[in-house]
Parts: structure tokens; sequence; C-alpha cells
């Protein structure tokens, strides 16, 4: 049995994480924290907790992994607070600074497992594996990434797009990226980003590969946030008890 507690608990994504332990074999949801509704029920019927509360809850409920899905600021103290404690990590919130990556992984290396990743989807993970094949095999192409997420999102480029540029980073060498264009914009050999934003798009990544007298377009749409929450449960029951250290949702799904 995983017994598992839940920061976000309130959210997009942690309502869906509640959701999909209940489905799952062997999970037990113990604690859910959020800043707004304590006292209201989750799934289950376990109350919401005051997130101010996370340390001494967790010292007393003992979970064995924390999933974080809230807010950069947030879920670096959660982490922390969580490592602390020995409890292993999933982590999907994205928008973190150099810094705060940092901070999260000197309080995770040598002390807890934790599973960290912008995309929790089995086909975005896929698509990466795409993306490095055809970037090897097409070098001199000019290369952008296309994301599109819903009117709510707050970081931008997501996390995946910037995951996808470190993936062809690892197959072409160091790059230079654009982040967007404006103005007097001659292209050169970088790596160009784009965030569009608008209704209730859950996901879209377009890697795009252009030649002369052609393209090639890989695409990954997420429907539904259910693909990001149950990668997050799985995850969840891999990272229990592993050897410290940060894994990724490869790890997850190519382990045997
Ligand atoms: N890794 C993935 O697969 C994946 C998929 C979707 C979204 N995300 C990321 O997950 C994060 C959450 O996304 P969302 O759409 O659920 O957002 P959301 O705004 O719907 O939910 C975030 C929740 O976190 C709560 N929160 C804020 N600070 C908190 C704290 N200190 N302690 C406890 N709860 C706190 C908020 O009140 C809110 O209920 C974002 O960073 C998003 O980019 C990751």
């Amino acid at each position: 049995m995983t017994r598992i507690a839940v920061t976000g608990a309130l959210g997009r994504m942690g309502t869906l994480i509640i959701q999909e332990a209940a489905r799952a074999k062997d999970v037990q949801l113990v604690a859910g924290f959020d800043v707004t509704g304590a006292g209201k029920p989750l799934l289950g019927g376990i109350p919401v907790t005051d997130a101010r509360l996370l340390g001494d809850t967790l010292k007393e409920i003992k979970p064995d992994v924390l999933i974080d899905f809230t807010i950069a600021k947030a879920a670096v103290e959660n982490v922390c607070l969580a490592a602390a404690l020995g409890i292993d990590l999933v982590v999907g919130t994205t928008g973190f600074s150099a810094d705060q990556q940092t901070r999260m992984r000197s309080a995770i290396e040598g002390h807890v497992a934790a599973v960290i990743s912008p995309n929790f989807s089995m086909g975005i993970n896929v698509f990466w594996k795409l993306v490095v094949q055809e970037a090897a095999s097409l070098k001199d192409y000019d290369i952008e990434i296309i994301e599109a997420h819903h009117n709510q999102k707050k970081d931008a480029p997501s996390g995946t797009a910037l995951a996808t540029v470190e993936v062809i980073k690892k197959a072409l060498g160091e790059k230079d990226v654009v982040f967007g264009r404006e103005g007097l914009a001659p292209r050169g050999k970088e790596i160009g980003v784009h965030a569009v934003r608008g209704g209730d798009i859950v996901g879209d990544h377009i890697v795009l590969l252009a030649g002369t007298g052609e393209r090639l377009e890989i695409k990954h749409q997420a429907h539904s946030r259910t693909a990001f929450a149950s990668g997050a449960v799985r995850a969840a029951q891999w990272v229990k008890g592993r050897s410290p250290g940060i894994y990724s949702m490869a790890d997850v799904l190519e382990s045997k």
C-alpha cells in the first residue's frame, strides 16, 4: 500500500490525482493540503488540511509519498519540508527558477527519492524520444517549439517546452534559444519557443523541423488532465522506498 498526501489538493490537478488515487490499487490518500477550503471533504471523506499545517501534519501522518502540484514558490518549500522528514516525492509543479531548482535538488539528494517531471503523461515521454531521433536525423533544419495551454496557466513557456529544449540540446549540443520574436528578428541557428494561451486548452506541444521545401511536425496533445494525474499516481507507487535521488518519468515508464 502506498500512502500518499497531496499538496494543491483542490486544484485542477490535485482533484484529479485524488480521483485517480481512489481508482488505483494499493494507493491510499492520507492527507490533502491547500491554502483555501480547510475542512472541505475530499473524495473518500478526508478533509482538506490548511497548508500552513503541512509540517506538523506530515510528521503526525507520515505518508510514504507527497505529490505536489501547486505553484513554484510553494512547491520548493513543500519539497524541502517533506525531504527533511524523509518523505519521498512526486513533483509536477512547473515554473521553477534555477535557484529554486538548486534548493530542491540539495534538499532531495542523499535524503529521499523524487520523481520530478513537467509532464507525467506517457505520450509526451514517447514524444521526447521521437524528437531526439528526428532532430538528430535533420541536423540542419530550423527548429521551433510551439506550445498551447489554457488561459489560467501561470508560467510561460511551459515546463514541457523547456524540457523539450533540453532534450534537443542533448541530441544536437548547445544551442541558443529565442523566446518569441518581435520586430527585426532575423533567424539564426537558434531553437525558437512560442507560448499560446487561450480557453481551456489542456496542453499541446509541437516540435517543427523546417528545411528547404519541407517540414516535419511532431505533435502531442493532451485532451484531458487525467493523462497527467494517472502518471503522477503511478510515479508515487514507483518512487516509494527507492534509493535517494531525482528520477524522471522515463525512469518510471522504462523500469520493469
Ligand atoms: N507535470 C505535469 O504533468 C503537469 C500537468 C499539469 C499541470 N502541471 C503543473 O502543476 C501545477 C498546478 O497546476 P493546476 O492546473 O492544478 O493549478 P491550480 O491553480 O488549479 O491548482 C494549484 C493548487 O495549489 C494550491 N496551492 C497554492 N499554494 C499552496 C501551498 N503552499 N500548499 C498547498 N496548496 C497550495 C492552490 O490553492 C490551488 O488549489 C502548475 O505548476 C502546472 O503547470 C503539471
